[in-house]
């Protein structure tokens, strides 16, 4: 299949550089199937059943849009997995933003979902892991 998609110019220049490095056989559409097979092989590793604990990490312009309304409305319907939360102002626009995280995996991973899938998140990351239910974390 192809299919189009918008980039901007600076982001798809550190790309390319990005692929350049790994050698002359390495193309831009190759890359973005290893990005998607690592996705999708990411998603597998998902413990919905587990308790987990975990932080998200999300970096964002605030002017964006009403984001930073739209980030507070969904962390308040989370308020039992959502330990903790740390709000960095980088410089004039971006904010960095931890949460602590903890309780049953689907929750954790439904909130992160929301929060990166929102317009304008520009780097999210969420690290995860199931606990041990004898460590009653
Ligand atoms: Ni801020």
């Amino acid at each position: 299949m192809r299919f189009s998609i918008a980039v901007p110019e600076d982001l798809l220049n550190a790309f390319d550089a990005q692929i350049a490095r790994r050698g002359a056989t390495s193309n831009r559409s190759e890359a973005i199937r290893d990005l998607i097979r690592s996705s999708l092989v990411r998603e597998e590793l998902r413990t919905p059943d587990a308790q987990v604990i975990g932080s998200l990490t999300m970096i964002y312009d605030h002017h964006t849009g009403d984001l930073t309304r739209k980030l507070d409305e969904v962390q308040h319907d989370y308020t039992h997995e959502i330990v903790s939360t740390m709000h960095v102002h980088l410089d004039h626009s971006n904010c960095l933003e931890i949460l602590a995280l903890r309780g049953q995996g689907s929750r954790v991973y439904e909130l992160a979902d929301k929060l990166l899938g929102l317009r304008g998140v520009k780097h999210g990351e969420l690290t995860c892991a199931a606990t041990d239910a004898s460590l009653e974390l």
